[in-house]
């Protein structure tokens, strides 16, 4: 069933999307299903060939209206450029999905300060940088409503050691996601995040678990319902987020994770490695303090 699409036909009918990152991995996923249900999307990052490769393919797959645009979103003139060129296009934004990201795993003092700052350029900078191009937008032009979803993690509240800078800059995006959501709301904009545990992509397992690190630091063994997701249920949350359905969620983020972090969470957690038959022992050396 979480691998099927979940929304009616024509839930994102009329609305133009703007995806960071859509040219791969989870933004492409997303693009994908926005544009099956009516969305015209604009999928942007650094590489305008791989863009192109995508916008074709994701015509093909769901005939939906697809361009491609190049945009460092470390550059604010460029994102400039980039709502431009959707304006040009289409005349109108209504929603934006922040999901470009850099990460990689190291000890952070093994990091050179151009190594941290990439991370918190790409991630809370690129974030700020379209907020504040698409926000400025909206509100000059007194759009009636508009959204943007940020694509976080659940370290933006837990923290992380091995991959601090992007923990840091998620932080920085949920924080400004639920100001945001508080602050521009009178704007008819709202705010969201999203908070994915594990979803198998190419970008990030090359980068967090490179050679065998796959084999040795299996996701599933730590998440309780036994798996990693499904793209299909991302896109289903996104998609719900993005379109009018979710109109009174605003400043929310949503954990899609099957319990991971709190598994890591809680106390007594630990007890799932007590098989069943000890806990006949257990329980009678704890009613036995009782005499
Ligand atoms: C230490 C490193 C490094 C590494 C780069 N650097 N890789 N330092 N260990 N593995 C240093 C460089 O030496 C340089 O330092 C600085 O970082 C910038 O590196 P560049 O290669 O010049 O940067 P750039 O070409 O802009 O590439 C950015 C990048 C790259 C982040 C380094 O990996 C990238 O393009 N990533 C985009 C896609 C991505 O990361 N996807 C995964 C998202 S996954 P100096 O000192 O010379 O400046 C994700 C999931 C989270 O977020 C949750 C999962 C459960
Ligand atoms: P991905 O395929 O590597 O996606 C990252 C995208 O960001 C790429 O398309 C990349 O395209 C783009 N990008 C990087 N730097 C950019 C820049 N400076 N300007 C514009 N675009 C840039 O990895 P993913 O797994 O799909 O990650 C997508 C999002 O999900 C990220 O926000 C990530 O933190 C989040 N997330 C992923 C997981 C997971 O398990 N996969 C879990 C939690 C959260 P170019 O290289 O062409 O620029």
């Amino acid at each position: 069933m979480y691998t099927q699409p979940m929304l009616k036909e024509g839930s994102l009918k009329n609305k133009v999307i703007v995806v960071t990152g859509g040219g791969s991995g989870l933004g492409k996923a997303m693009s994908i299903y926005f544009l099956q249900l009516g969305a015209r999307v604009a999928i942007t990052s650094r590489n305008l060939e791989k863009l192109e490769k995508t916008a074709q393919e994701l015509h093909q797959k769901t005939g939906g209206e697809v361009l491609a645009v190049a945009c460092d979103v470390r550059q604010y003139h460029q994102v400039e450029e980039m709502l431009q060129a959707v304006l040009e296009k289409w005349g109108r934004v209504d929603g934006l999905l922040n999901n470009a990201a850099g990460n990689f795993i190291s000890p952070t003092e093994r990091l050179s300060a151009g190594a941290f700052d990439v991370i918190i350029d790409i991630v809370l900078k690129g974030t700020k940088n379209c907020t504040l191009a698409f926000g400025k937008h909206w509100i000059k032009e007194k759009q009636e409503q508009a959204t943007v979803l940020n694509i976080v993690t659940t370290y933006a509240w837990t923290g992380s050691a091995y991959v601090v800078p992007s923990a840091t800059a998620k932080a920085g995006v949920l924080a400004m996601t639920r100001s945001l959501a508080v602050e521009w709301a009178k704007y008819g904009i709202r705010f969201n995040a999203i908070a994915p545990g594990p979803f198998p992509t190419k970008g990030a397992w090359d980068r967090l678990l490179p050679g065998d690190l796959k084999e040795k630091f299996d996701f599933k063994k730590k998440i309780p319902v036994g798996r990693v997701g499904e793209h299909q249920e991302l896109a289903n949350l996104a998609a719900y987020l993005m379109s009018d359905f979710s109109a009174f969620v605003n400043g929310e983020v949503i954990t899609i994770d099957g319990g991971e972090w709190l598994k890591g969470a809680g106390e007594f957690n630990m007890l799932e490695a007590i098989p069943e038959h000890m806990w006949d022992m257990l329980e009678a050396m704890i009613r036995g303090k009782k005499k």
